[in-house]
């Protein structure tokens, strides 16, 4: 993975730009609310989506994940960076309750995570994608993506009767589900199997999965990893559009000019622990971020 910290210059929207038209954003005014809060380590935000306290968790001698506390905004895109094994996927496997932690709480969307289970945080808008892609490779393309939508009406017994409630939902997310393929690319492959596709294309089928369910938080873990760079960064404005709509997105980066390009706030973790936050600009001028990510820089320049 490259870990370079060198913004580009043509990256794609300026970072914690306000849309346009101010009434685009979810109460987005003259300046947005991310950009008032101080850009240091577990600072409270105005409307935090996702609060988290005390969240450790060790492998053997290793403590891969310990955080004191973190805030993440509502309907802004922030991105979770830091150096291979920082920590960042067992951070995502925590809070999506793939993972048990050893200690910690949090809470998602006002309510307490007492009991963290996949399917139930999914079920209240928290969405995540993996590292390693888990598409279902003998299944069709757009009957992956059609996974993800939520509750089908289908499912429910008391439903059953009334066929063309169903058969209505279906064909709304046939259409919605062809319309994701069609924005990711992949809409010549809508019936082929998932099997066939390459990484790439299976990352963007992901993705499409994870919309299907009009998640509240939508959690990446480097969505754009093998993707073809023109097709990861529509993929990523398509993205923070969303997020202009209300949605809240955190994802994990490791290309620098992603990172500054699309995210309105940063959140740097190193050996489990969070040593900077703040909006994009600032963070990857940071001493602390610097030196972790080029190791002990600093102290060989001493020596
Ligand atoms: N199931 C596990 N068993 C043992 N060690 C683990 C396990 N999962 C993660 N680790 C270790 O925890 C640390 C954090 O791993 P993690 O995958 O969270 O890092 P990361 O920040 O996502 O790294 P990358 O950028 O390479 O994906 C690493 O040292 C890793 O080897
Ligand atoms: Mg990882």
């Amino acid at each position: 993975m490259p870990d370079e910290l060198t913004p580009s210059p043509d990256s794609p929207r300026p970072a914690a730009t306000p849309p346009p038209n101010p009434a685009e954003g979810p109460g987005k005014g003259e300046i947005e609310p991310i950009l008032t809060v101080p850009p240091v380590p577990g600072a409270p935000k105005p409307n935090p989506i996702l609060t988290v306290d005390n969240l450790a968790r060790s492998f053997g001698g290793l403590r891969a994940v310990d955080v004191d506390h973190l805030e993440v905004e509502r309907g802004v895109v922030t991105a979770l960076i830091g150096p291979n094994g920082a920590g960042k996927t067992t951070l995502f496997n925590l809070l999506s309750g793939f993972d048990r932690a050893d200690s910690g709480r949090w809470s998602f969307d006002g309510r307490a995570v007492t009991a963290p289970a996949p399917d139930q945080l999914a079920r209240q808008g928290m969405i995540r994608t993996f590292q390693l892609t888990k598409s279902l490779a003998k299944l069709t393309v757009i009957d992956n993506v059609l996974l993800g939508a939520p509750g089908q009406a289908g499912e429910r017994l008391w439903t059953a009767p009334f066929r063309w409630r169903w058969r209505d939902q279906e064909r709304e997310n046939t259409g919605r589900a062809e319309e994701l393929l069609e924005r990711f690319n992949l809409a010549h492959m809508r019936d082929e199997l998932a099997g066939t596709l390459s990484g790439g294309q299976r990352k963007l089928l992901e993705v499409a999965r994870a919309l299907m369910a009009n998640p509240v938080l939508i959690m990446l873990d480097e969505p754009m990893a093998g993707v073809n760079p023109a097709l990861g960064q529509s993929l990523m404005r398509h993205i923070t559009l969303l997020a202009h709509e209300g949605m809240s997105v955190v994802f994990i980066e490791h290309a620098m000019d992603v990172v500054t390009g699309l995210s309105d706030w940063v959140v740097v973790l190193s050996q489990g622990r969070i040593i900077a936050e703040g909006p994009p600009w600032k963070v990857i001028h940071d001493d602390d971020v610097i030196d972790a990510y080029l190791g002990r820089r600093r102290a060989g320049d001493a020596l």
